[in-house]
């Protein structure tokens, strides 16, 4: 309260809190493509928000993030596409405002897997996104078309069966006061290794830190251990002086 009230930290956007029950449990991403009539699902995906390995400190935007996410077992996958997903698209629809797009729900599941919506975003997910798109075998563009045209139910997504995971290296004080304007050299890409650029910007050809969350390093693997590995061993191969990062991203998979 005296972060948001008195410091002001988020400006006029704190200038009121409302006191809600406590929603105890694991957090989940739950993202589907609509078409206005049809919600069609993503794969399954996870992301650490805190700044500090073992969850601890200040939120983030997300410090990095795997996909599938064991926690979204089947029974949760399904109630949520029934009663979350399909239920929002459905009412949307029938009030005559059909949603399309992408409708990001970050779950809470509590331990007798109970599950219950935090927030909607309409939007994907960062850095879900990135473990996501490295299992995407399908066309991205086709099948966002395909929803504008509200064709979905004629379209399949065919997804990678391996596991991935991506590590986002911020600025050193993210997400308090950070430098920008950082030189960083990327080593070249490889097979079932990307790193995703965020927050970068290109001087003279040379890539610069431009933003709190700058890259996310990103792998495949047989499972999220491997998929871990990697994007570490990937990770270290970039050069930049002043990067943060955390050490511990899929602890909870793993
Ligand atoms: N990773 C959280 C978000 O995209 O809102």
């Amino acid at each position: 309260i005296d972060i948001i009230l008195t410091k002001k930290s988020f400006g006029e956007a704190g200038s009121k809190i409302i006191v809600e029950e406590r929603i105890d449990g694991i957090e989940a991403s739950y993202i589907a493509l609509c078409d206005g009539n049809l919600g069609i699902p993503m794969a399954t995906s996870q992301d650490h928000k805190r700044i500090f390995d073992n969850d601890k400190g200040p939120n983030t935007g997300g410090m990095g993030a795997y996909s599938p996410a064991p926690i979204v077992n089947e029974a949760i996958f399904n109630d949520v596409m029934d009663n979350v997903i399909r239920a929002t698209v459905d009412a949307m629809a029938s009030e005559g405002t059909p949603y399309t797009g992408f409708l990001y729900a970050g779950l809470m599941i509590d331990e007798s897997n109970q599950v219950k919506v935090l927030e909607y975003n309409c939007r994907f997910g960062d850095p879900e996104t990135q473990p996501i798109m490295m299992r995407l075998k399908s066309n991205l563009a086709s099948l966002c078309i395909a929803a504008t045209q509200g064709r979905l139910n004629e379209v399949t997504i065919e997804w990678d069966a391996r596991a991935s995971l991506g590590v986002v290296m911020a600025a050193d004080g993210y997400p308090e006061k950070y430098i920008k304007d950082e030189k960083i050299e990327l080593p070249s890409h490889s097979k079932n290794l990307k790193i995703f650029h965020a927050g970068t910007k290109i001087k003279n050809n040379n890539i610069y830190s431009n933003g709190g969350r700058v890259l996310c390093a990103t792998a495949l693997g047989q499972d999220i251990q491997q998929a871990q590995t990697r994007a570490y061993k990937l990770l270290e191969k970039v050069d930049w002086r002043n990067a943060y990062y955390r050490t511990d991203i899929g602890f909870k998979a793993i």
